[in-house]
């Protein structure tokens, strides 16, 4: 059976952002069980989850918490549809995480994962403008190097070469501007000197182009995919003041940052504003079901108000819209936030990670070390001083969380980027150990 299960893997199943020729040569890792921070294999092997199962997992593998409401959820109802119908779950979801988001942002509409609240953002900013008899502002501002999924609108919106340009014929055109990534500053600059010089593009297309713009679309605070770069909270204030002078959407793709990741429930208050759009799905059931939500001020809500034959309603919806044992466990996971003081207790941790996570600037073909809350990353040189990245096809990054995984870290690399975004209910000892794995790790790659 051992056997078996990893022949039909590698024969039957076709995986996410993975060459199905290198992984036929890859060892495969079935996993039987979760607890805490940890994977286990069908061998009983133990691998820290240091990326969160993709970043969704907050409170930890096999919660009783999450569990127990996932199981009180199941014995009512698995699904009903949304449209029509409603359920105490999302109702009671929707309140609750209203509750809690950046102020003015009143009204929750449920998709299934971040792909699909980014869709879901994209075109309720288009529709304002349309309903507002405003029908010329159809374009979006976006980053480059920016990620927000993997369905068409939200490709359209991405700027990673390696994943989106093939499928650029497909897209729709947006104005593109240089991202605040600080270690590669567009500008120029150094942290210790930067004014944000590099929202400076980004002001001229405002400023040119606002008659014909719906909304910008960011990753608050951090880059994520493009390799975990941080920004300062100044961008997104300025940013915020601009898209405010010219009457366009500030749209927050808060998919991978939102529910403490870094250090606070959402990215967008360490700057203190409020975007018109949010979007949040990974950990929303923390890490459980795939449920996303596209939340919009009231501003939005209203312009899509009207009787039906004005034709403004929001045709959008998914099957599995707003599920019951998504949305069950969504109020639970929201409800242990309160009750377990996760966002107090953080605190100290993330202080603590931060800067345990500093021992990686000891290494000579570490670049850069950077980190918020609870994500840090180390990104790899061939030589740091001089900022010259290794060759592409040598694979720094993924020969170092290779060895890794072997010594019974999950982790995987953007590029030659090493990057740690565990649980939050991780432990200091923990942390340690995880980073003592990965610096054992590019001690031997990088032969320093
Ligand atoms: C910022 C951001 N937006 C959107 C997405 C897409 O989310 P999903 O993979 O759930 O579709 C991701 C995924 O990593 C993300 O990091």
């Amino acid at each position: 059976m051992h056997d078996q299960l990893a022949a039909w893997d590698k024969k039957y199943i076709w995986k996410p952002f993975t060459q199905m020729k290198e992984y036929q040569e890859q060892e495969t890792i079935v996993i039987e069980r979760g607890e805490g921070i940890y994977l286990y294999d069908r061998d009983g092997n133990a691998y820290i989850d240091g990326i969160s199962s993709w970043w969704v997992n907050t409170l930890g593998h096999n919660h009783p918490v999450l569990n127990e409401a996932l199981h009180r959820q199941i014995d009512k109802v698995a699904h009903c549809a949304l449209a029509g119908l409603s359920h105490e779950p999302a109702i009671r979801l929707a309140k609750e995480l209203v509750e809690v988001l950046p102020p003015g942002l009143g009204h929750v509409f449920y998709s299934d994962d971040g792909s699909t609240a980014v869709e879901v953002a994209l075109k309720m900013s288009f529709q304002y403008w349309v309903n507002s008899g405003r029908p010329e502002k159809t374009r979006f501002v976006a980053l480059e190097g920016a990620y927000h999924g993997d369905t068409l609108g939200a490709v359209s919106v991405g700027g990673i070469d390696q994943y989106h340009q093939v499928f650029r014929p497909l897209l729709f055109e947006v104005f593109r501007v240089p991202a605040p990534r600080c270690y590669h500053c567009p500008a120029g600059c150094r942290p210790d000197s930067c004014d944000c010089e590099c929202l400076e593009p980004m002001a001229a297309v405002l400023e040119k182009h606002a008659d014909e713009i719906c909304g910008v679309i960011i990753e608050p605070m951090v880059m994520a995919v493009a390799g975990m770069y941080v920004y300062p909270a100044a961008y997104l204030r300025r940013l915020r003041a601009l898209c405010d002078r010219c009457d366009v959407h500030l749209i927050a793709d808060e998919v991978a940052v939102s529910f403490g990741r870094t250090g606070t429930m959402f990215a967008c208050e360490q700057a203190g504003i409020s975007p018109d759009l949010i979007c949040m799905a990974k950990g929303l059931t923390g890490g459980y079901l795939p449920l996303a939500v596209t939340a919009a001020t009231d501003r939005i809500y209203e312009a899509f108000w009207d009787d039906y034959d004005q034709g403004k309603t929001f045709f959008h919806g998914h099957s599995y819209t707003g599920n019951p044992l998504g949305t069950a466990v969504g109020v639970r996971n929201l409800e242990y936030f309160r009750e377990a003081g996760i966002i107090a207790g953080l605190q100290e941790k993330t202080v603590y990670f931060q800067q345990q996570l500093q021992r990686f600037c000891r290494l000579p073909h570490v670049g850069d070390v950077r980190g918020i809350g609870m994500i840090g990353a180390v990104e790899l040189m061939a030589d740091g001083e001089k900022r010259q990245p290794y060759p592409a096809g040598q694979r720094i990054g993924k020969r170092v969380t290779d060895i890794c995984v072997r010594n019974g870290a999950f982790l995987r690399p953007l590029g030659d980027v090493v990057y740690f975004l565990p649980p939050l209910i991780i432990t200091p000892p923990e942390i340690d150990r995880l980073f003592d794995i990965a610096y054992r790790a590019i001690e031997q790659v990088t032969g320093s």
